[in-house]
C-alpha cells in the first residue's frame, strides 16, 4: 500500500503539480534533504485525496529496461546454439513490453558494443568482458501481462515512471528513452497469464517455421507466478520443441532464493545459467565458458 501511495505522489510530482515537493525529488532535479520533506508533502496529500485513493488500486509494476542486457546475452547464446538468426520473441510477464525492443537498443560493455548507433536508449556499463554479441534479426515480437500498461499513452508512461523510485534518476532516464523507442515501434501486449498464453503462442503456426528461432524470454516475473504456472509454461515449451526450434531465456531468481548477501539474479538459457546481473541490469558477469 505504501508503495502505491508513494507512486501516486510521484505521478503528481512528475507532471509538475507539486513544485515545492519537487525540490525533494531527484527524478525532477530536486536536491533538498529528504528528512525535511513532511511540510512540503502534507499539503500535497490533502490536495489530492481522490487521486491518491485511486492510486491505492494500482499495483506497482516496473518495466526495467536495463534487464535487456540479459536478453541480449541470452539471445546471443541461443542464436549460437541453434545456428538460427531470425528470431520470434515471446515475453510472458512483459509489463509494457519495452524489453521486446532489444534490437532497437544500444549496449556498451567492456570491449564490445551492440545495437544501432542511432538508438534513443543506450545502456552503458554492461561490463561482461569477452562477450561477443550475435547477429540476429527479430522478425516478430509479442508479450503478455496480467495487467499491461500501454507505454505509448501519456497515462501509461506516467504510471511506469512513477514506479521508478525518485532517488534513481538514472533508471528513469533509461525508461524515458525506451518509451521514446516504444512510441516509434509499438508492440502488442496481450492481457493474459503467462503459461496459457505461451502455450497458445507456441501452438500458433504464424512465424513458427524451421528457420525462425522462437525465444521465450521472461525477467523478474517468475517469482510472482503460482508454482503451477511456471511448471505449465515449461511443459508447453518442452512440448513445442518437437515441432519448432525454441529456446527459453530468462533473468530470474532461482527457487529457493540463495541466502548469500551477494546473490544476483541469473541469466538462464534453457537449463543453463550463463551469467548474473543486478535486478535492474548492468553490470553483467558471464559464467566462464560462455
Ligand atoms: C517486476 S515486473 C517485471 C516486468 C518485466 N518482465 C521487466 O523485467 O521489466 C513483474 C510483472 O509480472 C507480471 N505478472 C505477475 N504474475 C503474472 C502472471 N502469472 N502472468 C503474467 N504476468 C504476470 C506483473 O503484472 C508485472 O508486470
Amino acid at each position: 500500500m505504501q508503495l502505491r501511495l508513494l507512486a501516486g505522489i510521484h505521478r503528481i510530482v512528475l507532471r509538475g503539480d507539486a513544485p515545492e515537493l519537487a525540490d525533494f525529488y531527484p527524478s525532477v532535479g530536486g536536491t533538498a534533504d529528504r528528512s525535511a520533506v513532511w511540510p512540503a508533502l502534507e499539503p500535497v496529500l490533502r490536495a489530492h485525496v481522490p487521486e491518491l485513493r485511486a492510486a491505492l488500486e494500482v499495483a506497482p509494476q516496473t518495466n526495467g529496461v536495463g534487464r535487456s542486457v540479459a536478453l541480449l546475452v541470452g539471445l546471443s547464446e541461443a542464436v549460437r546454439r541453434t545456428g538460427l538468426r531470425r528470431v520470434r520473441l515471446l515475453e510472458p510477464g512483459a509489463s509494457a513490453g519495452l524489453n521486446l525492443l532489444v534490437d532497437h537498443f544500444r549496449f556498451e560493455g567492456d570491449g564490445w558494443s551492440a545495437g544501432p548507433v542511432t538508438a534513443s536508449f543506450v545502456l552503458k556499463g554492461c561490463a561482461a568482458p569477452g562477450f561477443v554479441p550475435a547477429d540476429f534479426e527479430v522478425v516478430a515480437r509479442r508479450g503478455c501481462d496480467l495487467d499491461p500498461f500501454d507505454g505509448t499513452t501519456d497515462e501509461g508512461a506516467a504510471h511506469l515512471r512513477s514506479f521508478i523510485w525518485p532517488h534513481m534518476p538514472e533508471r528513469d532516464g533509461r525508461l524515458v528513452a525506451a518509451l521514446t523507442t516504444l512510441r516509434e515501434h509499438p508492440v502488442t501486449i496481450d492481457r493474459a497469464g503467462a503459461a496459457d498464453w505461451v502455450r497458445e503462442q507456441l501452438a500458433s503456426s504464424e512465424h513458427g517455421s524451421d528457420d525462425v528461432l522462437t525465444v521465450v524470454w521472461h525477467s523478474i516475473t517468475r517469482q510472482y507466478w503460482p508454482a503451477a504456472e511456471c511448471a505449465s509454461m515449461i511443459a508447453a515449451i518442452d512440448e513445442a520443441r518437437s515441432r519448432l526450434p525454441v529456446v527459453r531465456v530468462a533473468l530470474e531468481d532461482p527457487d529457493p532464493l540463495p541466502t548469500t548477501s551477494t546473490w544476483r539474479p541469473q541469466v538462464e538459457v534453457d537449463d543453463d545459467v550463463i551469467g548474473h546481473c543486478t535486478y535492474h541490469g548492468p553490470p553483467l558477469t558471464l559464467v566462464p565458458a560462455h
